[in-house]
């Protein structure tokens, strides 16, 4: 079909809509053509709004056996068989770990100022504690200083799920608040190294996933299936690893270093927008988030938690509380899906959640439901419940079929379709003074997407991964010209 569509066709019938849009200027009463007042323009974000794309250490870099990096819990479960739907595993994954700088010249090409990346702590610390390994670390380096030379300003997440195996057979992973301690000390380590150029670190990504999936529901790495009162206090242990990470950053990183987590926060939102059901869904945003967020930023588990928990609540110290609640300088927020649709209830808690309808639209993930107003009220509710002035979307974006058209190219108007839809909704937030101070696309380029393997692609860059030749879709285009414009429309 495109074979048959020239480019002349195209720049013809683009000329032509806009001679039409020409033809239509309003005229004024002395009969001159004055030009129509611009009823479309552009919806801009702030200045300085921070614009960047993101992936992570397993997702991407492959060379799981170079330089000394010790194992992961991923490496393990992406090598059982039956774990992932397409049977592939991250050992060579997007080759990142020895492209990394035609990688960074694809960011630079995107035009973001910012990369959100994650450093493999297996890399660092083969065994979870311990002897450090510098050759893990120097990766890392080298990277940083090729984002830099680039102009562009790395934030890193210091664990994006991948557990080195050695923590998960020694203590049992997050079971213990001993991997909550050796977080801490691994996070001081890198900060301490890093920080004269990283300058911001997100702590842990989506705790909300990979403690229930991997510890809870047995689908993501390690594959456990715990009951609820050690899966909340699997949950507790990743706060307190959280805690012990800002506070271990505190102490060793230059002095400025920012930190805060990157949660996959249950995202809700009213069903109709009235003032009963908005207020509904910001006590929904508490009480939903109360296990991670919540206690992070609250230094408390609400009530409504504790009574929902029951004898399984996790069982904490006042101290391991202070800890938790240790101050972060910003929030990162994933993004991706509407969760909980909610209206006032007069009943304790205040909201009721609706069921979706069978035919709720989503995209090329059944998870992925679309919902653009997702990321206008979340961060809105967010801000407003916690009182947080600093906030980040983290992570936000979608999968595609992405099919290769006959010209070589991927037109992956579905992706663009969601993204002008969603930043719509960002920039609505951001108008009225909503604290979201950047926004990082994921993903950079299609990668392995943990339990669906290479199967999903959330790339704006497109990879073949047999030849690891990377192309961008006309996604990449969109996101430049949002970027060029700081704006959304025209
Ligand atoms: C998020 C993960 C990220 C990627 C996207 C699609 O939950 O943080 O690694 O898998 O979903």
């Amino acid at each position: 079909m495109f074979g048959q569509f020239s480019r002349r066709d195209f720049a013809r019938l683009a000329g032509l809509s806009a001679l039409g849009m020409a033809a239509t200027p309003a005229k004024p009463a002395d009969g001159e053509p004055k030009p129509a007042p611009d009823r479309h323009a552009p919806a801009s974000f702030p200045d300085g709004f921070l614009w960047g794309t993101a992936t992570s250490a397993y997702q991407i870099e492959g060379a799981v056996d170079e330089d000394g990096r010790g194992r992961s819990i991923w490496d393990t479960f992406s090598h059982t068989p039956g774990r992932i739907a397409d049977h592939t595993n991250g050992d060579r994954a997007n080759e990142h770990y020895h492209r990394y700088k035609e990688d960074v010249r694809l960011i630079k090409d995107l035009g973001v100022k910012a990369y959100r990346f994650s450093i493999a702590w297996p890399r660092v610390f083969p065994q979870g504690s311990g002897t450090p390994n510098p050759k893990g670390l120097d990766f890392y380096n080298r990277l940083v200083d090729e984002l830099l030379a680039a102009g562009l300003e790395p934030y890193a997440t210091l664990y994006h799920w991948d557990l080195p195996q050695a923590l998960q057979d020694r203590v049992g992973g997050w079971q213990s608040s001993d991997t909550s301690k050796a977080f801490g000390e691994y996070a001081g380590y890198v900060a301490e190294r890093l920080s004269d150029r990283v300058r911001n670190f997100f702590t842990v990504n989506e705790p909300g996933r990979f403690v229930n999936f991997g510890y809870g529901w047995n689908i993501d790495a390690p594959g456990l299936n715990l009951p609820p009162a050690e899966l909340n206090q699997v949950r507790h242990h990743v706060a307190l690893g959280h805690g012990l990470a800002v506070q271990a950053i505190r102490a060793k990183a230059r002095a400025g270093t920012r930190v805060g987590a990157a949660d996959n926060i249950a995202a809700c939102l009213p069903a109709i927008d009235t003032p009963e059901n908005i207020r509904a869904a910001e006590i929904a945003t508490r009480e939903l988030n109360a296990g991670f967020l919540g206690v992070i930023l609250e230094g408390k588990y609400t009530d409504g938690f504790l009574e929902f928990a029951g004898a399984a609540a996790p069982k904490f110290t006042a101290d391991e509380l202070k800890i938790i609640a240790s101050p972060s300088d910003f929030v990162g927020l994933n993004i991706y899906a509407p969760q909980f649709y909610v209206v006032a209830s007069d009943r304790k808690p205040g909201f009721t959640v609706l069921p979706f309808p069978a035919s709720f639209p989503h995209m090329n993930s059944e998870w992925l439901r679309i919902g653009p107003e997702t990321i206008y009220w979340v961060p809105r509710l967010a801000a407003k419940a916690w009182n947080i002035d600093n906030i980040y979307i983290s992570e936000n974006g979608t999968s595609s079929t992405d099919e290769l058209a006959a010209d070589g190219k991927v037109y992956d108007l579905d992706r663009i379709m969601y993204l002008r839809n969603y930043l719509a909704q960002l920039q609505r937030a951001t108008a009225e003074g909503v604290p979201v101070r950047g926004y990082f696309l994921w993903s950079l380029m299609d990668n392995f997407e943990w339990i669906f393997g290479f199967e999903k692609r959330f790339g704006v860059y497109r990879v073949d991964f047999a030849t690891q030749s990377r192309m961008p879709k006309l996604s990449a285009s969109f996101y430049r010209d949002v970027i060029a414009k700081n704006a959304i429309g025209m």
